[in-house]
């Protein structure tokens, strides 16, 4: 038996900080249960099989999505994250190379300058203003991956904060268009990033660097059309800018919630990235996504329509007691059990997940060594404002 009331209160907007509770009685109707014409998965099993599964797609069938920018401001085209085979692996594979496990060590110097940098900026304000938090997002865990992601993609420093901001817009737009004033701002940014690729797509054409979109300017025009050589651009951007920032956010407010994590990452900072994973797992940064039936498929026990909707809880598989043992508890020392729907599974896995993991793995390892007295003040963080994105908009903290 369904228990609409939680189902309700997963689709209320009350739910974002604390969706937890709500998984727990959303599992307790089964693997699957159905939310009228919708479906909604908070098991482990299922999102996996379905995240693998081919006869699952990113858009209902045979609807091959835009294929030139709609400026009516309620879409939001993201590039190949929305396509499927064979559009999804031909861009896919254009863009995979810059993320490749073996390009990191590249990155690793690039990525600890800019956070030693940041932290050094957090201790020189804190030193002339002691009693004063300091901001952990806007001051460190979103200028980070942004820093990081212009830099692979060639973007110039004087288009950065042109675009973060862009950027943010487009972001909170990833759990859907709810009033016109969003609707406008969101037309307005996605105009914006489109005048800013096509002033760049030129100059790279001209003087190709080693960045991701000389590489995607170099595949054209055989490879890729100039409409998508804009998706792929903004769908890097927007992956790189919305996502790691709250990771870092996230793990850096679970580890201060549990003093004895926080006290082994500090002594040991070498368990940076068993913290990583343990945070992925415990509180993901993306809670969910969702996928079309292309075909009626049984599941489970349940027999999902041809064009059925589904939402895919990760947050929730996250803590599947049949998977992991006391799911409900943070413990960077977990062994490992099965890897977590954080970065998603089968065919749209992350393809950032190896430069999501290193930066954050160098920011929390940097963080536990040069912060070691980092605490909450009495001044409560906000929560940002989206079902889909979980993060923090500010985590004020003070270092002494
Ligand atoms: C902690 C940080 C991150 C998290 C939690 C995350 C999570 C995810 C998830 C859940 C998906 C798949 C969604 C689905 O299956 O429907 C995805 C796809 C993707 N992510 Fe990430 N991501 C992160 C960081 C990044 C970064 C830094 C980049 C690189 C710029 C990136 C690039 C992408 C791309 C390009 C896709 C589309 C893959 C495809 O459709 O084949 N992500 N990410």
């Amino acid at each position: 038996m369904t228990d609409t009331s939680a189902l309700d209160a997963f689709w209320s907007r009350s739910g974002q900080d604390e969706p937890y509770p709500i998984y727990e009685r959303l599992r307790a109707g089964g693997p699957i249960i159905e939310s009228g014409q919708e479906w909604v998965s908070t098991d482990y099993a299922v999102c996996n099989a379905i995240l693998r599964d081919r006869r699952f797609g990113v858009r209902p069938a045979g609807d091959p999505g835009p294929t030139s920018e709609d400026t009516s401001g309620n879409t939001l085209d993201l590039g190949f994250l929305e396509r499927e085979p064979p559009d999804h692996t031909r861009l896919r594979r254009l863009a995979a190379p810059a993320f490749r496990p073996k390009m990191m060590a590249g990155y690793a110097e690039r990525i600890a300058d800019f956070t030693r940098d940041l932290i050094t900026g957090i201790e020189r304000r804190a030193a002339a203003e002691p009693d004063r938090p300091f901001d952990l997002i806007a001051d460190f865990a979103a200028p980070l991956p942004i820093g990081v992601i212009t830099t692979l993609m060639g973007i110039p420093d004087a288009d950065v904060d042109r675009l973060s901001q862009h950027g943010t817009v487009v972001g909170s737009a990833l759990s859907g268009i709810e009033t016109p004033a969003e609707a406008a701002a969101l037309a307005a940014a996605n105009a914006e990033l489109y005048e800013l690729f096509s002033e760049l797509i030129p100059l790279k054409k001209a003087h190709p660097g080693d960045d991701v979109i000389s590489y995607l300017v170099a595949a054209a025009p055989d490879g890729i059309t100039p409409y998508e050589l804009h998706t792929t651009a903004r769908l890097l951007l927007i992956a790189g800018f919305e996502t790691t920032v709250n990771l870092i956010g996230n793990g850096v407010a679970t580890l201060l919630e549990h003093p004895a994590q926080w006290e082994l990452l500090r002594t040991e900072p070498e368990r940076a990235g068993a913290a990583v994973e343990e945070v992925l797992r415990y509180a993901p940064p993306v809670q969910n996504t969702s996928r079309f039936a292309h075909e009626p498929v049984s599941i489970a026990g349940v027999d999902l329509p041809a064009d059925s909707w589904i939402m895919l809880l990760l947050g929730a598989a996250n803590r599947d007691p049949e998977i992991f043992s006391d799911p409900a508890v943070f413990d960077i020392t977990r062994p490992r059990q099965a890897e977590h729907l954080a970065f998603s599974s089968g065919i749209h896995y992350c393809l950032g997940a190896p430069l999501a993991r290193l930066e954050a793995q160098i920011a929390f390892a940097e963080i536990a060594t040069r912060l070691p007295k980092l605490r909450r003040p009495a001044d409560t963080p906000t929560w940002r404002e989206s079902r889909v994105i979980r993060g923090y908009a500010t985590l004020p903290l003070l270092i002494d």
